[in-house]
């Protein structure tokens, strides 16, 4: 029966059609959006290392479209909710997979164990530390001026609109400085480490800077691994690197505040400290149950906020509830400049 097929056909072709529809994205806030971090952020970079923090096995992704990818937790990852906040069409690709053509949308670089120093975490294998991030960064901006027919002018142009976040710290701090072999915190006390953690960092986003950045968010640290020190350090970073690169906007996304301040009973999470999927080393153990309803707890795993958990801080990060959720401004207001 041809006709009835192809009725059928062009009932399931009017179907997606309308789905799209009901579907379409307004338009995207930022053209383009890269991505820093650690695996908070991580969408898949460390699925070919020789490491122990990897994620792409399930329960991980159990609540993700496509499964396990990559991803430290059972959805969407901070910087998956922040994409489709702003209105993007796609989750945006580890560099590890990006293809040509993906790399105008943006590419997301980050690393599970990375850190801000380079010898963070090494005992967990093969990661892609910050300094090795800017330098596929660069990659990236080398492949992009060639798409411009190599005007740099015009490459500039083009990444002072995209939309950059960073998230890294927690590993130098949690694993680096308090982990199980906590070298540093034999050579330096936690103010001095501290100090040298934000130098560094200050260095790290000049380089982004210099690389053509302009629109950056920093995700500070979230309760695990973080001293207070370290919230009022990096506002001051972000004030400082607000005065000296004037043509640029730096904002910090106090996720430290942000977690205190949460009514967990109110927003339907068990007030506990039990994480959703049991705890290994680096995350949730492979190839378990983990608890039935996601939504009910802030953790995934030890380390990891859960999708529910994201959605709240990716909110508050684009649309501050108070001053201090974001300083100067929120993630929103920074896309729109
Ligand atoms: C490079 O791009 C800029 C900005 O788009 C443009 O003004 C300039 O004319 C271009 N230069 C060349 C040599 O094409
Ligand atoms: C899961 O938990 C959320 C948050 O507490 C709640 O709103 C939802 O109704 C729960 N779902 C089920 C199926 O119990």
């Amino acid at each position: 029966m041809p006709e009835l097929k192809k009725c059928w056909a062009l009932f399931v072709q009017i179907l997606l059609l309308s789905n799209l529809q009901l579907c379409a994205h307004g338009e995207p806030e930022v053209p383009c959006y890269f991505i820093f971090g650690d695996s908070l952020s991580d969408g898949g970079n460390n699925n070919g290392l020789v490491s122990l923090a990897k994620a792409n096995y399930p329960p991980n992704g159990i609540d993700f479209p496509s499964g396990p990818t990559g991803r430290f937790c059972n959805g969407r990852t901070i910087v998956d909710v922040t994409a489709d906040l702003l209105q993007l069409e796609n989750y945006i690709p580890p560099f590890a997979t990006a293809s040509d053509q993906q790399i105008l949308q943006g590419v997301n670089y980050a690393s599970g164990s990375a850190g801000i120093r380079d010898e963070t975490a090494v005992f967990l294998g093969e990661r892609i530390v910050m300094n090795q991030q800017l330098q596929n960064f660069q990659t990236t901006v080398s492949q992009i001026t060639g798409m411009q027919g190599n005007n740099e002018t015009a490459a500039m142009n083009f990444l002072s609109k995209c939309l950059f976040t960073i998230g890294i710290g927690s590993n130098d701090i949690g694993v680096n400085y308090y982990g199980p072999l906590p070298l540093s915190s034999i050579e330096y006390t936690p103010d001095q480490f501290t100090a040298l953690l934000i130098d560094q960092y200050s260095q790290q986003l000049r380089i982004l800077y210099q690389y053509g950045a302009r629109k950056l968010a920093l995700f500070g640290v979230s309760q695990i691994g973080c001293t207070p020190a370290l919230v009022a350090w990096l506002m001051l970073l972000v004030d400082d690197l607000n005065n000296d690169l004037t043509d640029a906007k730096f904002t910090y996304i106090n996720i430290f505040e942000i977690q205190s301040s949460l009514d967990l009973a109110a927003l339907g999470f068990r007030v506990t400290d039990d994480v959703c999927c049991g705890t290994s080393l680096t995350g949730c153990i492979p190839f378990t149950t983990p608890c039935e309803n996601r939504s009910e707890y802030v953790y995934w795993d030890f380390a990891h906020p859960s999708e529910a958990t994201n959605v709240i801080f990716a909110g508050r990060a684009y649309s501050a509830q108070t001053p201090s959720d974001a300083h100067p401004i929120d993630i929103h207001t920074l896309a729109q400049l």
